[in-house]
């Protein structure tokens, strides 16, 4: 018996040993740029495509939706680029089985959309859009495609922003339960996969500290970090209450999606430089990513927002903290890690000295740069570094504990109403990307699906329609929204189609035949104008003549019976 207990034991201790040397430490000195590399994924790896409510259903109040912090924040003149809204975005609210079909000519796996919460619950009562979403995922489902549903991509009820200040306060966390609650008893017989938020370091910091985003507050130094906590409340106790009401039964995952763009140090043999760059990227993916995995903020923030508030003569930090219950009950609630990302920058310590306009930006005492020689096809900050996509799945392995990753958004964007369906640099971003993404995989990181972002153009948040994204072009100026397919779909259908890159030559094939269809859909967008100038006349100039002509025959008939009476 004893002897028995010794192996226990010695074998108990063996296996700790085991962890704790498993336990690796991002190494920050070494960044190699490998040469493309040819292979396929892990067989059952899922391939998808990307949208988002507000950003392509339209129907902003259509059926009994109420309006969200984005309905109102769009209407606001001088917001957004040329004071563009969604009220009609894509209308995808019109078009479930035509975007369906799209997916379904990619030969995709999966779908992630989200729910736009005041659709679903305006003022508390339930409504249509229930109804709306129940045909989505049923559509998706028919088709062998799988929901993976986001519940927060931005677009809180504007009354709760009214009454109680958004994400500034604590009762958000109920609200959003009651809504995910919901959610689960609605959809959750179909959907298994459940994102809670959708890229909170975007809620928290352009929504509550710059305000370039909806609801446009401009709260420097705190509004951020106190979205952020109550975002990181209401995630877990989401994660909670699936848990222990709904898991059993269900059998999905709930699951958080962040957005991390990549901070690669300047000179990675320099140390103050290493450090820069570490805080980078704990104050972007770590802010979130640290509590939910394991329980509390970044050391690295509660020092360096610790020390500011200190020098400001502030009594306690701004970065709000959290009891220890709490700690452990946020901690380990994300069954999986939704990633999303676009960009990377090289990162150098610059010190901003503390005065009372501290703002999260001077917290983080670093600069970021880029290299001139780095593509910038679209927006403004979207440089294309497939490396640092590497880099940033290797670095959540080692700080997470090898979670369970699904990427939740990639993708490049076009410049101003550019109507080129002949998008090579896309091409070469997705190739490239992809890529570096089969490479963290061989490095050993756990990724097991990839979402493009996004199927279709649509609504930019303040960019309005001026950034387009889409593996789908859509005609915004055409009222029926027709949508035509970039060369990038056929390329992204073969790299889903080999489950990869099988070789070289093939994958060059597949770019030029690519290229070449593109220009037929080329000249379908060319007619385009033809056309809608076509419909223009058959719908409004020949019913206004037919009716202007009945009109005159009348007055003529009416003047000739008067002359003869
Ligand atoms: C992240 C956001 O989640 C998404 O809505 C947006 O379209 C992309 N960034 C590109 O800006």
């Amino acid at each position: 018996m004893m002897l028995l207990y010794r192996v226990g034991r010695a074998c108990h201790v063996l296996v700790l040993v085991l962890c704790l040397s498993a336990a690796e430490d991002f190494d920050w000195t070494t960044n190699n740029h490998d040469s493309f590399y040819y292979g396929t994924f892990p067989t059952g790896f899922s391939w998808g495509v990307g949208s988002s409510a507000y950003q392509t259903e339209g129907a902003w109040d259509k059926d009994g939706k109420g309006l969200s912090i984005w309905d109102v924040f769009t209407h606001k003149k001088g917001k957004i680029f040329l004071n563009n809204t969604g009220d009609s975005s894509c209308d995808g609210y019109y078009k479930v089985k035509e975007d369906v079909s799209l997916m379904k000519e990619l030969n995709l796996n999966h779908y992630r959309f989200s729910i736009s919460w005041p659709r679903i619950i305006p003022t508390g009562i339930r409504c249509k859009g229930v109804k709306f979403y129940n045909a989505l995922i049923d559509e998706l489902l028919e088709n062998n495609i799988t929901p993976i549903v986001t519940m927060y991509h931005w677009d809180l009820p504007q009354v709760l922003q009214e009454k109680y200040g958004g994400w500034q306060n604590i009762s958000m966390v109920n609200y959003f339960n009651d809504f995910a609650n919901l959610c689960f008893e609605q959809f959750g017989d179909r959907v298994k996969h459940w994102i809670t938020f959708n890229n909170p370091w975007s809620v928290a910091v352009e929504g509550y500290e710059t305000g370039e985003h909806a609801p446009g507050l401009k709260l420097m130094g705190t509004g951020a970090y106190r979205a952020a906590h109550h975002i990181i409340k209401a995630h877990s106790k989401v994660w909670h209450t699936y848990d222990s009401q709904w898991r059993s039964k269900q059998r999905g995952m709930v699951g958080i999606s962040l957005s991390g763009d990549w901070g690669e140090p300047v000179d990675i043999t320099n140390q103050k430089d290493i450090e820069a760059a570490e805080r980078y990227v704990q104050f972007y993916i770590g802010w979130f990513a640290t509590p939910i995995f394991h329980g509390d903020y970044p050391q690295v923030m509660k020092d360096f927002i610790g020390r500011k508030s200190a020098q400001q003569g502030l009594g306690t930090s701004r970065l709000p903290t959290f009891s220890s219950q709490e700690k452990s009950y946020i901690k380990g609630t994300c069954d999986f890690l939704g990633v999303g990302h676009f960009t990377t920058r090289y990162i150098t310590q610059k010190n901003f000295p503390s005065t009372r306009s501290n703002t999260y930006f001077t917290d983080r005492d670093i600069a970021e740069l880029v290299d001139p020689k780095w593509p910038d096809p679209g927006s403004e900050w979207l440089y294309s570094v497939p490396w640092g996509f590497r880099r940033l799945l290797n670095f959540i392995k080692t700080q997470y504990g090898n979670p369970m990753i699904f990427i939740t958004e990639n993708g490049v964007s076009e410049k101003v109403m550019c109507t080129e369906l002949c998008d090579d640099w896309r091409i070469q971003y997705y190739k490239d990307y992809i890529n570096e993404m089969l490479k963290a995989i061989r490095d050993g990181v756990n990724v097991k699906g990839y979402t493009a972002w996004s199927l279709l153009d649509k609504f930019e948040w303040d960019e309005g329609y001026s950034e387009r994204f889409g593996l789908y072009y859509v005609d915004f100026k055409n009222k029926n929204k027709p949508r035509y397919p970039k060369a990038s779909v056929q390329f992204y259908k073969r790299i889903i189609g080999s489950n990869g890159f099988p070789h070289q030559r093939e994958v060059e094939n597949w770019r030029r035949k690519a290229t070449e269809t593109c220009s037929s859909s080329n000249q379908l967008l060319a007619a385009d104008p033809l056309t809608s100038h076509m419909e223009m006349v058959t719908e409004i100039v020949v019913p206004t003549v037919c009716t202007l002509c009945i009109l005159m025959s009348a007055i003529f008939l009416m003047f000739l019976l008067r002359k003869r009476n």
